[in-house]
């Protein structure tokens, strides 16, 4: 793999946080995924009255690249126009764990042009990953 064109994947970060749909939070997330293919996948929240169907920009992301046939990714990039670079959130964190191996890049940026930067490991060490269950002993009927 080469290297990763971090400027191509701020643009679509950026592009997709132009369509969240935030009218509650007024914070709206933009976010690419790049595939093992090369392709760039993008997502945005999607926020609902309930407050609890929202769904945030990463796993919108991640479900446009899984549609597409993709099943491994080489690293995800969070936009937010914030002055405090947000990192993804617990629940997204264990759903980009599903797909990405613990030494992944994953970074924030925002309009003021900086970046954070962390691997997967590092935001969610030791995860209960898909091998636990394809190692597991089945118990019970
Ligand atoms: N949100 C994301 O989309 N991704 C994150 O990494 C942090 C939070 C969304 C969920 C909600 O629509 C809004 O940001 C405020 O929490």
């Amino acid at each position: 793999m080469s290297e990763i064109n971090w400027a191509a994947l701020q643009q679509a970060a950026q592009q997709a946080a132009a369509q969240a749909y935030a009218p509650y939070s007024k914070f709206p997330v933009g976010v690419a995924v790049l595939a093992d293919s090369g392709h760039i996948y993008t997502g945005c929240n999607v926020e609902n009255a309930s407050y609890g169907g929202t769904v945030c920009a990463e796993r919108n992301a991640i479900g446009a690249a899984i549609v597409a046939g993709e099943r491994k990714f080489t690293a995800l990039l969070v936009y937010t126009p914030q002055e405090m670079l947000t990192p993804p959130c617990g629940i997204c964190r264990q759903v980009i764990a599903e797909f990405f191996t613990p030494d992944a890049p994953i970074a924030s940026c925002n309009h003021l042009q900086q970046q954070q930067h962390w691997t997967l490991g590092e935001l969610l060490p030791a995860a209960f990953t898909p091998t636990y269950l394809a190692n597991s002993t089945k118990v019970g009927a």
